[in-house]
């Protein structure tokens, strides 16, 4: 297999997408029955990442460890990246001495530069515009609970930023129907917007949105590198709380997702997370088996 990156969900056929999950699913019944697998013996995986992470940087650390591979934490402070070598250059460098590179950074064409200079796949770990790895996860866990999710009425609460984005190349390759509820400025990408019309709407009233729809998912208000306009969105989003109230309007067995860190009392409720439709505790586990599916396949198909 020539070369592959993961720097959004659209860098796989809907068949790989559907293959990676069902994958992943076998992965972790590997791993729950104790089986030795180490298709990743001797190889390293590299994780630059200029956000705070904990589930994005531990599943992928301990995958690695599971598969009997390697991984290298590198921080900006440490390298020279942070002291200002070129994204060309290091892509070049780091590229020689690994086998795959995961990369946590702010704007979405630092990782493709880094990518367009790589020899080595390249995995988004998120960016401000995309965080597809999560969505790996998050569609691993629907198929667990309730099977395909094709057709099913998705509704994403809140705002318009990068997992929303991921969110609708999901609904794109998955064929669900997402429906985006947030306020009036806060919309995810116009143009994203326009390629998925057929998959995807904006309902600015939350209880209208959530209607009869099978999972509800939200996320934090200001993402990191908004902080400073936290004060701003808690208002902007005062009306769109994920609260079992809102929960009422969903269909009897929907699901609840939030990809976490929560903020308890702005995008959810403090019960929400322990709801009966949450499953964000299996949501959070499944970002190993999910990555651990995505590093086979990137890694042992070439
Ligand atoms: N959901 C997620 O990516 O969490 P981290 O920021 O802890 O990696
Ligand atoms: N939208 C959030 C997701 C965190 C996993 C952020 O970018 O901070």
């Amino acid at each position: 297999m020539a070369l592959r990156h993961f720097l959004t969900l659209n860098d796989l056929s809907k068949d790989e997408l559907k293959q990676i999950i069902e994958r992943a699913i076998m992965l972790k019944k590997m791993q729950k029955q104790g089986d030795i697998f180490e298709p990743l013996k001797n190889r390293v995986l590299a994780l630059i990442f200029e956000k705070s992470s904990t589930r994005t940087r531990v599943s992928f650390e301990s995958g690695m460890a599971q598969f009997g591979g390697a991984s290298l934490f590198l921080s900006p402070r440490d390298t020279q990246l942070g002291r200002g070598e070129p994204i060309e250059d290091s892509a070049k460098v780091l590229s020689r001495m690994v086998d795959a590179i995961t990369i946590r950074t702010f704007e979405h064409q630092k990782l493709q530069l880094f990518a367009a200079n790589s020899s080595v796949p390249v995995i988004n770990a998120l960016t401000d515009d995309y965080h597809p790895c999560q969505l790996l996860a998050d569609m691993q866990t629907y198929h667990e609970y309730r099977g395909s999710i094709e057709g099913k009425k998705v509704v994403w609460v809140g705002d318009g930023n990068n997992m929303c984005n991921s969110f609708i190349n999901a609904a794109n390759l998955l064929d669900f129907n997402l429906v985006v509820a947030c306020p009036k400025g806060y919309e995810p990408m116009a143009e994203l917007l326009a390629t998925n019309s057929h998959c995807v709407s904006v309902e600015h009233d939350p209880k209208k949105a959530v209607s009869d729809s099978d999972l509800v998912v939200t996320d934090v208000w200001a993402s990191m590198g908004q902080e400073e306009e936290q004060k701003a969105r808690e208002q902007a989003f005062a009306n769109y709380q994920v609260c079992p109230a809102l929960m009422q309007y969903a269909r009897e067995d929907a699901l609840f997702m939030h990809c976490l860190p929560a903020h308890k009392g702005e995008e959810i409720s403090h019960d929400m997370l322990d709801h009966p439709s949450s499953v964000v505790w299996d949501e959070a586990e499944n970002r190993l088996h999910a990555q651990k599916a995505l590093l086979e396949f990137l890694l042992c198909n070439a």
